[in-house]
């Protein structure tokens, strides 16, 4: 009897030592959470692993050049990753990090397990050192220039210049990083994992993966051409997990070596979380029913395709991946990302003005799948705009704001159905079923297409079916066009629910249904699950154009940071010029007091105001405040607020504005000035 298949998911361990840009959303962490939220919809048993990567040299480097120590570095951006992940949806089951104890004791174990098995060899090798700074120098501690192109501040493993890989002692005039002194060759030992020993166990299973991406099994078939090596797994550094051995215990194991294992340790200790410490072993040591799932950009595949597997298989017992579904790179606005330039966009930035689903759309229908792929603002201004507000929230909201006007927010019965009736509900099933087995492919791309697609389908159908005129000459028609779009928007939510998670609950809140979007069926797509008479929830505009001026204001800082021009102080000046100055006398003619805002609602046609009813105590004032932008209506009820009380009424955009909130821009962020503590409406401020 076959027993149900376990998806044990994860995405690659970033590194904590920066923040996290969209490259690295679109290489390893979009795809998974995409993955990962439509087995949950399908109801599979699926697990997704996640956590920082917090040893090894990119650490340590981070460390010096910010004056701070490792262990400062790694907690200071755990925190900030797991925070821009949350904001992102990314729905990690468990997001660990590799400096935690169980990590320490799971990597000794691996490593200490292939060793007794006889697949460590202890071997003396000649490695710079510098004496100045009195250590081995790994790697990427040693700059220097190529032999290959001859370009300056090539790395001791390779030169970013022509990318070739390299051994730090082929490198002309080699320089100690952390003193720029030359450092001496001197002989230490290491341990070697013989990877040379898995070599045809390896070259059988990658054959046998019929179904893997071209560019992952090509990328190994090369390695096998050269024939695989042995590989030091030990380094001299203080800053790691320890090797289990007495007479190395001053070295650390190599971070490729124990990062991986993460994946294992992330495992555990979701299985302690949850209160069943063995439950762990369900996924990674039962290679019958589980599907490993590593997602990953192109430049980790070697470690995720040959070497831990490897490991895997030495170990024993031990699920293989089922797939490694790496992506290539994501250009920004054609040329290459570069961090240190500043050439990025970092996901905290983004946050600071735009939505998360926006982005998350973009990418997701733009994912360098098989091939590099560019980001360009405009094309997601234009996805954003035209499809996101213009087709998918122009459906939901027209459809919406129809049932309430015309249906008292109650979903009319249908009646027979005609032709095009029968094509939506045909649409929607076979959206389902294609999106579905996209995903399942791993095609991403065209997976968000097809939603996109059915969700354009739908839009035309409100078009062309009139119901503005069939209300009126055909009131049964126009209930069964109207049932047939809200049961379309549930089932767009269903639908977009791994891609658009955030919009996802928004609507299953607007269609005013009980639980969460996550506990429909993925299978049920195309069903038709509303009731007649269902009551509906408030509408809320759910995706509002993003203007020219937002779009430029990106480019030209791209453009700034590729011209190696310093970027633009963003805070404004504090500083005040005493002919500015003004008397107490003067301050006090302006009459500020704090307010509660009781309703709030959008100026028609704007899609920057909102028409506000303030609270101050005594009466009630309308204000209209250029903050759409900003804040949802919804989010400022019951808000206390500082008010400029004794401004002229003034009209804006025809609607009466009985005074000024205050607020503070920072950037292009906008926030309301409030009270620490809570106040009645109507109190001076001084
Ligand atoms: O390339 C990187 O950012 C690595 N920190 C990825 C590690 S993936 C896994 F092996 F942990
Ligand atoms: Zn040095």
């Amino acid at each position: 009897m076959s027993k149900k298949t376990k998806y044990l998911v994860t995405s690659a361990l970033p590194y904590a030592n920066g923040p996290i840009h969209l490259g690295h959303l679109a290489g390893a962490y979009l795809p998974g959470d995409i993955f990962v939220r439509y087995c949950r919809l399908k109801k599979r048993d699926v697990i997704y692993m996640c956590g920082t990567d917090e040893h090894g040299v990119p650490i340590t480097i981070t460390a010096e050049k910010q004056g701070k120590t490792p262990q400062e570095v790694v907690d200071y951006y755990y925190q900030d990753i797991k925070e821009s992940f949350e904001k992102f949806g990314m729905s990690f089951d468990n997001f660990s990090r590799t400096s935690r104890k169980i990590h320490h004791e799971t990597a000794q174990d691996f490593f200490l397990t292939l060793y007794n098995k006889g697949y460590m060899e202890k071997k003396s090798i000649q490695q710079f050192y510098c004496e100045h700074d009195r250590m081995f120098l790994a790697d990427r501690y040693i700059e220097g220039t190529c032999p290959y192109c001859g370009a300056e501040g090539a790395r001791g493993d390779q030169c970013e210049n022509c990318g070739k890989w390299l051994e730090p002692t082929q490198l002309i005039n080699p320089k100690c990083k952390i003193c720029g002194n030359t450092p001496v060759i001197k002989e230490t030992f290491h341990y070697f994992f013989k990877l040379s020993q898995f070599q045809s166990r390896l070259e059988e299973w990658i054959n046998s993966k019929k179904h893997w991406r071209e560019n992952v099994v090509n990328f190994c078939k090369n390695w096998f051409k050269e024939g695989l090596e042995d590989r030091a797994v030990t380094r001299d550094l203080t800053w790691g997990v320890p090797v289990p051995l007495e007479d190395a215990k001053d070295k650390v194991l190599y971070v490729w070596f124990e990062a991986p294992i993460g994946y294992i340790s992330a495992t555990k200790e979701w299985a302690q979380q949850i209160g069943q410490p063995e439950r762990w072993k369900d996924y990674w040591l039962d290679t019958e029913n589980t599907k490993l799932i590593h997602f990953i950009g192109k430049d980790n595949i070697v470690f995720h395709a040959l070497i831990f597997p490897a490991m895997l298989m030495g170990y024993e017992g031990y699920v293989l991946p089922d797939n490694v579904p790496a992506n290539e790179f994501l250009n920004l606005e054609g040329n290459k990302l570069s961090t240190s330039r500043n050439y990025a966009v970092w996901l905290r930035d983004y946050l600071q003005k735009f939505d998360p689903d926006s982005l998350r759309y973009c990418l997701a229908i733009n994912m360098p799948e098989t091939r590099d792929a560019d980001f360009s603002w405009r094309e997601f201004q234009a996805r954003h705009n035209n499809e996101l507000a213009d087709i998918l929230g122009n459906f939901v909201n027209r459809t919406l704001t129809f049932v309430h006007k015309y249906f008292d927010g109650k979903v009319p019965p249908r009646g027979p159905l005609n032709e095009l009736d029968q094509e939506l509900i045909a649409r929607m099933k076979t959206a389902g079923q294609e999106v579905g087995e996209a995903l399942d492919r791993f095609q991403f791309k065209e997976a968000t297409r097809r939603f996109m697609d059915l969700a354009r389908f739908a839009n035309k159908y409100f078009n062309d079916s009139e119901p503005w005129k069939t209300r009126k000459t055909d009131p049964e028609r126009c209930g069964t066009t109207l049932n047939l779009c809200v049961q379309a928007t549930y089932n767009l939510a269903v639908l977009m629910e791994p891609f658009l998670p955030f919009t996802a609950a928004k609507v299953w809140k607007m269609l005013n249904l009980p639980g969460t979007v996550q506990d429909a069926h993925w299978d049920r797509i195309g069903e038709l699950p509303i009731a007649d008479q269902h009551p509906l929830g408030t509408v809320e505009i759910l995706f509002r154009k993003i203007e020219d001026a937002a779009i430029e204001a990106e480019i030209a800082r791209l453009k700034q940071a590729l011209e190696g021009e310093p970027q633009p102080e963003p805070e404004a000046s504090t500083e005040t010029d005493d002919s500015a100055m003004i008397t107490i006398e003067e301050f006090q003619k302006v009459q500020l007091k704090s307010g509660r805002v009781v309703a709030a609602e959008p100026v028609p046609k704007s899609d920057r105001l909102l028409k506000l009813q303030v609270d101050l105590g005594r009466e009630t004032r309308q204000l209209v405040a250029g903050i759409a932008q900003h804040y949802q209506p919804e989010e400022l009820i019951g808000k206390t607020v500082i008010v400029v009380a004794n401004l002229k009424p003034a009209k804006i955009r025809g609607v009466e504005s009985q005074g000024m909130l205050l607020a503070v821009k920072d950037g292009d962020r906008l926030s309301l000035l409030t009270t620490d503590r809570p106040v009645s409406p109507g109190k001076p401020v001084s």
